[in-house]
């Protein structure tokens, strides 16, 4: 049998109902904030990412899927979506124009990583891109719009912050962190190539020594220029009614951030991991176009919200009732309360009468919370139920039935 590839997952039954979930929710949130939907191909030049995400990243570096394709040219899977959009914005000249944009995707993304809990090869986004407004108000606008879609879906998660400056604090902050590094021995090999290309990109390692390295760092926060400095502030004045950490090792992953940089952290997941990240990225934008230019956003980790969904669903089984008919003879009354059940609650009816012992692990395998059934033992406006969740089981009226299932969560 011809098996999926490693890290590659089919979305099935539950599985793709909540990543419908997912996506609607987040799609109904970003229109609110005047997002519209973009869609920008899987795949594109290898050069894209490498200019964009940069070389020295372990995106790039280590886990792009990349090839020749029929006419030689070298081509890679997105591994992420922010730079196919930058490319679309730029691409239509909408940037020479100065005009604003606000876009929201999702789907396949593609890292040859090594698949664990929480990390896939091909895994799915969910996205924001907004371009051409400078102001230090949209990226409030955006963490509290990916805090309401954290809300919305029910997910907790701690939200991290971090400015990593412009070019100009940024070349200084450097300049301090690499005279604080030198001599010092003993990190790991990654890190030594880090030092080389992107010092900063020390501080995002997981390896303990390394850690260990960097206790009493500078800190990026300290260093900031006027301009980075005061809009640093404002966020966070702009963030008062949340909770927040503000983290001076918050690098992120990808090499385009300057000034605003944030992730919301899950425990829920294992390790302590990120549910989503994003950040400024107005270098980016004037690296791709022609003139300097402003860009914000920030992406979900589809199959990690799910997660979280999946795991909760199971310590509480879905307000799903079955419905069956102990003999035929009650099948189109159960076939007509299963219409009224289905108004408001999600219902099954089997059409196959079985003995009750039967049909209750019937409704259980289909992970029902509700067993009602109907036997020659009812009474003519009479109904057997029992209660999955609660163990509880009698016998009711069509109408008292309703109310009940009504009431279900
Ligand atoms: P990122 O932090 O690389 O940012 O990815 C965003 C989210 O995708 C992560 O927080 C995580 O939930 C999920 N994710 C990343 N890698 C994997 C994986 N291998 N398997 C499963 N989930 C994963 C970006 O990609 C930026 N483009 C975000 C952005 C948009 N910044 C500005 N605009």
């Amino acid at each position: 049998m011809i098996q999926s590839l490693k890290g590659m997952k089919d979305l099935l039954d539950a599985d793709g109902k909540l990543y419908e979930r997912v996506i609607e929710c987040a799609s109904r949130v970003a229109r609110l904030y005047g997002y519209s939907f973009i869609l920008t191909p899987h795949l594109e030049a290898v050069e894209l990412f490498k200019r964009s995400v940069g070389e020295s990243t372990d995106i790039v570096g280590k886990e792009m899927y990349e090839f020749y394709d029929k006419s030689n040219k070298q081509v890679a899977l997105r591994p992420e979506g922010t730079a196919g959009v930058v490319r679309a914005y730029t691409g239509a000249k909408l940037d020479k124009m100065g005009s604003t944009r606000r876009w929201f995707y999702h789907g396949s993304m593609f890292r040859y990583e090594r698949p664990q809990l929480g990390r896939l090869r091909e895994f799915h986004q969910f996205g924001v891109e907004c371009f051409g407004v400078k102001s230090v108000y949209e990226d409030a606008t955006v963490i509290l719009m990916l805090r309401q879609i954290l809300n919305e879906l029910g997910i907790k998660a701690s939200l991290h912050i971090n400015s990593l400056g412009c070019k100009v604090c940024m070349s200084s902050y450097r300049e301090l962190f690499l005279s604080f590094i030198k001599g010092k021995k003993g990190f790991c090999k990654d890190c030594e190539h880090r030092a080389l290309h992107n010092p900063i990109r020390m501080l995002d390692c997981k390896e303990q020594a390394c850690k260990e390295l960097l206790v009493g760092a500078p800190k990026m926060s300290e260093c900031l220029c006027k301009e980075c400095k005061k809009d640093y502030e404002t966020l966070q004045s702009l963030l008062k009614g949340e909770e927040f950490i503000c983290d001076d090792t918050l690098v992120r992953g990808l090499d385009y951030y300057s000034k605003t940089a944030f992730e919301f952290l899950s425990d829920e997941l294992g390790a302590k991991a990120a549910v989503a990240g994003g950040g400024r990225y107005d270098k980016l934008v004037g690296m791709l176009g022609s003139k300097e230019g402003y860009g914000l956003g920030f992406a979900i980790g589809v199959e990690r919200i799910c997660h979280i969904l999946k795991q909760r669903q199971s310590e509480t089984k879905t307000p799903l009732v079955y419905l069956c008919a102990l003999d035929e003879c009650f099948l189109p009354e159960l076939f007509e309360l299963a219409g009224r059940i289905r108004q408001f609650k999600s219902c099954i009816l089997s059409y196959e009468c079985k003995k009750l012992k039967k049909a209750m692990s019937a409704a259980a395998l289909e992970g029902a919370c509700l067993f009602v059934c109907k036997g020659e033992d009812e009474a003519k406006d009479e109904l057997f139920y029992k209660d999955f969740n609660s163990g509880v089981s009698a016998k009711l009226s069509t109408d008292e039935l309703l109310a009940l299932i009504k009431e279900l969560g």
